[in-house]
């Protein structure tokens, strides 16, 4: 694309019908806000410059502040037309403007560029779709000669009008010189009491401007967000997407239509997904990764071969080969696991590196440990991290068993091939190869009746 391209991004609109204070742009989507995915589709364009034009709450201009950027207010939103003529203090005088809305998220690049291509020419180009049911779009008007002559918001549409089925989307281009020509001569009188954007096209006609339209690939790509009604059903859309992608990169998916994925996923081959798995920010599964039902991964990497069972939640892990991982495991970040680890049910480990082959299967807490090889921790270990004000480490060096409901109060170090009896609390360190435990008698008592339970009168 030329670098005489130019974006301006409308983004002022109140979104009164969300019913929510958050604006209507930073709703999400995909685990991204819905302006994060015009943005990003927008940079994809190379464009010379992009305006976005928020509203009065600062909120768009924290979130977003990035140096490609430029920014317009306008408060009180008076309408698209004022609010692209607010944008167009913020850019050049010359070239091209492309002009989308900020929650508008799924237009492709191709579609953009073909509507930005098209007003190099000197036209002004509009992107335009039929719909089943046109109820509230702006309806494109065309002449005897099937040119287009106006745009007629639903409003202010006679019936016969309201009958069209081809609508505005919103999406439009055209010399910037030309809209800075049409924009001050808009005017606020019609039902809505608005400056419209869509008066260019009749001014457009007028001045005798070819106005051409494009058409999307679907009609999907047009969807806007006006209520939380269509921002799930914009998800739903957008993660039936994200799952083709997924199958036809050859994952295995149990159900396409209950999979979550609010960020990146990217798998290797063999890779198998149950139902219910939510996946956040970036997640890598490596080549024959299975991923069990109700799972939740977040910035996570697992290697290949790596075994998940349902239920399990990891977060911030890097996770190795042939682990085995659940059910209802919880890894939390700062974790590492080398190859061929096992982590079970009810185990939750915390800023831990675990070395090959250790394991901890049942009913444990792992918390700032650094753990070596071939380690087996018992059923109900606890590292005790926490002394009420600081966190400690735990050191278990190679080869050391753990026996169950064991409690190693940190700082301390296990030394390699040390054995822990069951039911010990180890607060010094501890000499590799030696047995610890904990004096303890065992009593008994012959006499001993159970309570009984009080039998109602
Ligand atoms: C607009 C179009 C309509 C089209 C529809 C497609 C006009 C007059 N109408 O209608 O033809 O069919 O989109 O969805 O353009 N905005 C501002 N400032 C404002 C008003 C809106 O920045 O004062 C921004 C909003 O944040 C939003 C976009 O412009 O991103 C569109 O606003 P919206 O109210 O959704 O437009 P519609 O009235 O639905």
């Amino acid at each position: 694309m030329p670098s005489s391209l130019q974006i301006a991004i409308l983004a002022a609109g109140r979104g009164k019908r969300m019913r929510c204070a958050l604006p209507k742009v930073l709703q999400s989507l995909g685990g991204r806000p819905l302006l994060a995915h015009v943005l990003s589709t927008a940079r994809k364009l190379e464009p010379r410059a992009i305006c976005i034009v928020d509203g009065g709450g600062g909120e768009v201009r924290e979130r977003f502040a990035a140096a490609d950027l430029t920014w317009a207010r306008q408060d009180p939103p008076r309408g698209t037309g004022d609010a692209l003529r607010c944008a167009l203090t913020g850019l050049g005088a010359d070239g091209v403007t492309l002009v989308l809305f900020g929650a508008d998220p799924l237009a492709r690049v191709e579609t953009l560029r073909q509507v930005a291509e098209r007003a190099q020419e000197g036209i002004l180009s509009l992107l335009t779709v039929e719909l089943d049911d046109p109820t509230g779009y702006g309806r494109i008007v065309r002449g005897a000669d099937g040119k287009v002559a106006a745009i007629i918001e639903h409003k202010d549409a006679t019936p016969k009008q309201r009958a069209i089925r081809e609508i505005n989307t919103g999406i439009m281009a055209a010399p910037t010189a030309a809209f800075a020509r049409w924009l001050p001569r808009i005017d606020d009188r019609n039902v809505g009491g608005e400056y419209y954007l869509t008066d260019v096209i009749a001014m457009a006609v007028a001045d005798g401007v070819p106005v051409e339209t494009t058409h999307p690939a679907s009609a999907d790509e047009t969807l806007g967000i006006n209520s939380k009604r269509d921002l799930a059903h914009l998800e739903r859309i957008y993660q039936r997407a994200q799952a083709d992608a997924l199958l036809d990169a050859g994952v295995t998916l149990a159900d396409p239509a209950r999979i979550d994925v609010r960020g990146t996923l990217a798998c290797g081959s063999d890779v198998t997904i149950d139902v219910g798995c939510i996946f956040e920010g970036d997640v890598v599964l490596g080549d024959a990764v299975s991923v069990g039902a109700h799972s939740i991964l977040r910035d996570a990497r697992v290697g290949a071969g790596t075994a998940i069972a349902p239920y399990s939640h990891i977060d911030g892990a890097a996770i190795g080969a042939r682990c085995c991982i659940g059910p209802y495991a919880r890894i939390r970040p700062g974790t590492s696991l080398a190859d061929e680890v096992h982590i079970g049910n009810f185990v939750e480990v915390k800023a831990s590196d675990l070395g090959e082959r250790s394991k901890a299967n049942h009913l444990a807490y792992v918390g700032d440990s650094t753990v070596g090889r071939d380690v087996n921790i018992g059923a109900g270990t606890i590292t005790c991290n926490y002394d009420g004000a600081n966190k400690h480490r735990t050191v278990i060096e190679d080869d050391v068993h753990i026996g169950s409901d064991t409690q190693l109060v940190a700082p301390v170090t296990i030394g390699r091939g040390a054995t822990i009896g069951a039911g010990t609390t180890v607060w010094r360190d501890v000499e590799p190869g030696v047995l610890v435990f904990n004096q303890k008698t065992q009593a008994s008592k012959a006499d001993y009746q159970r309570p009984r339970k009080k039998i109602k009168e």
